[in-house]
């Protein structure tokens, strides 16, 4: 009888396994993803005549003494200060910000402010006001701890949120978790493309929608396809006109001349943004900043190589197959060689966590087209999972590669802890279950400082 239940499981764990590793069987709802209604109480405007809205905070130089404030004011230019201080009775320092606007097709935007806070002291807490009179907004965030090599700091990994129904569950989840300090937001933000005429309203529906996260701390921004806004039909020719408005990033601190590639270092970590959507080939600006950027990387200061991207390198999902190809050709030799820890991106609207791999033994001739284990590789995690109208991407290749560790088609975020110079702890968390249920979860070790195979 023992045999015989034995035989039974081996059986189960080799339909689940495949010739990979697992493809989760977890059962969700299969209905599609709908968008908040306009008048969905996350889309609220705050009262008062004027009132700031769609705050969000971002970090503001390389080593997190900086913080951008950007907010918009819907009716007229208003204040583009910054009160703030370390007691919420007591905002003593005062920034300037500026202020700009943009046109796209028959919308007009409100007044996007945006302000830097230099010189903060580090790991402490600050109170901010944004706003005049009775319609003035009070906010408060975290500055990181100092940049140095054994610093804990958590990390929120949130992608393709837009602003559904199961994208408030995302997000209500990610709150609910306690860790995270800050997100690292791997693209696609509010899906506004998707309307008719790129309707620039659900741009601003998705700042409301985020703002009690943004506005309290910092999202790190990436950006996807969905950023690019395009539309030569009503005479759109400027891509990422929206986005660029509203979204500052910290790009000329880390010597970049885009705001869509960029570093910072926080805590322990240094984290690099690429940019899927602009020109990476070989001599082009995004290609030469990265050759230059990676021997910059001090891990004896910050351990942690983290590089976030919209589209993945490594992707078994039957969408976006294969679209990374062209810039894991040319970036996979540079991840390598430099030792990154984890790679995330968005863009498949699912999950899935890569072994220790690379391709880079493959070139034009000698057929060696079979990613193969390599622990100087990086891990590489897809969290395209964040519940945007456009549903779950749910059907994979068959059988699983190798190379794939987890995968499943569900929606929810992920956390990446790091404790120390060695060790980070990092966990999936789908949307059905409660935070103390790890979907997917796994000890990583640091490439440089413990560079061993995790399990
Ligand atoms: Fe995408």
């Amino acid at each position: 009888m023992a045999r015989l239940v034995l035989a039974v499981m081996l059986l189960l764990n080799a339909a689940i396994l495949c010739s990979g590793g697992i493809t989760s069987e977890f059962v969700r709802l299969q209905e599609s993803a709908v968008d908040m209604p306009l008048h969905a109480d996350v889309f609220r405007m705050p009262p008062g005549y004027n009132a700031p809205q769609q705050v969000h905070i971002t970090q503001g130089d390389h080593e997190g003494r900086s913080i951008i404030v950007s907010w918009i004011t819907p009716s007229e230019k208003g204040s583009s200060t910054v009160f703030y201080g370390t007691s919420e009775n007591k905002l003593d320092q005062h920034a300037e910000g500026t202020v700009t606007m943009y046109k796209f097709y028959t919308y007009t935007s409100g007044y996007i402010h945006h302000c830097v806070l230099t010189d903060l002291k580090y790991d402490r807490k600050y109170f901010y006001k944004v706003g005049e009179g009775s319609a003035a907004r009070l906010f408060w965030f975290k500055t990181p701890p100092e940049v140095g090599p054994d610093v804990p700091y958590t990390f929120g990994l949130i992608g393709d949120l837009g602003q559904t129904f199961d994208s408030n569950v995302t997000l209500t989840h990610y709150e609910s978790n306690p860790g995270g300090q800050a997100v690292l937001y791997v693209g696609d933000l509010s899906y506004a493309d998707v309307y008719p005429d790129h309707d620039n309203v659900r741009w601003d529906t998705w700042g409301r929608f985020v703002e009690r996260s943004t506005a309290y701390q910092p999202w790190i921004w990436t950006t996807g396809n969905h950023e690019i806004d395009y539309a030569p039909e009503i005479g759109e020719y400027v891509p990422f006109k929206p986005f660029t408005h509203r979204y500052h990033v910290p790009h000329k601190s880390s010597g970049s001349g885009s705001p869509f590639w960029y570093s910072i270092k926080r805590a322990s970590a240094y984290i690099i943004v690429l940019a899927s959507y602009s020109a990476f080939g070989k001599y082009t600006p995004q290609s030469e900043w990265l050759e230059q950027e990676f021997p910059k990387v001090n891990r004896s200061e910050t351990p942690w190589l983290i590089v976030l991207m919209h589209s993945p390198l490594y992707n078994s999902y039957n969408y976006h197959y294969m679209e990374g190809e062209t810039m894991r050709v040319m970036y996979e030799p540079l991840f390598v060689t430099y030792k990154v820890d984890v790679i995330f991106a968005g863009h498949v609207h699912a999950y899935e966590r890569s072994y220790r791999i690379s391709n880079v033994a493959y070139n034009i001739t000698d057929g060696k087209c079979t990613p193969t284990s390599d622990l100087s590789a990086p891990v590489y995690i897809t969290v395209g999972d964040g519940g945007n109208q456009e549903g779950l991407a749910s059907s994979m290749t068959e059988p699983q590669p190798n190379y794939s560790a987890y995968r499943e088609a569900s929606f929810g975020h992920a956390i990446f802890g790091i404790k120390n110079r060695t060790h980070a702890y990092y966990n999936w968390y789908r949307n059905q279950d409660g935070n103390a249920v790890e979907a997917d979860s796994l000890w990583f070790f640091n490439r440089v400082w413990n560079p061993r195979e995790e399990s």
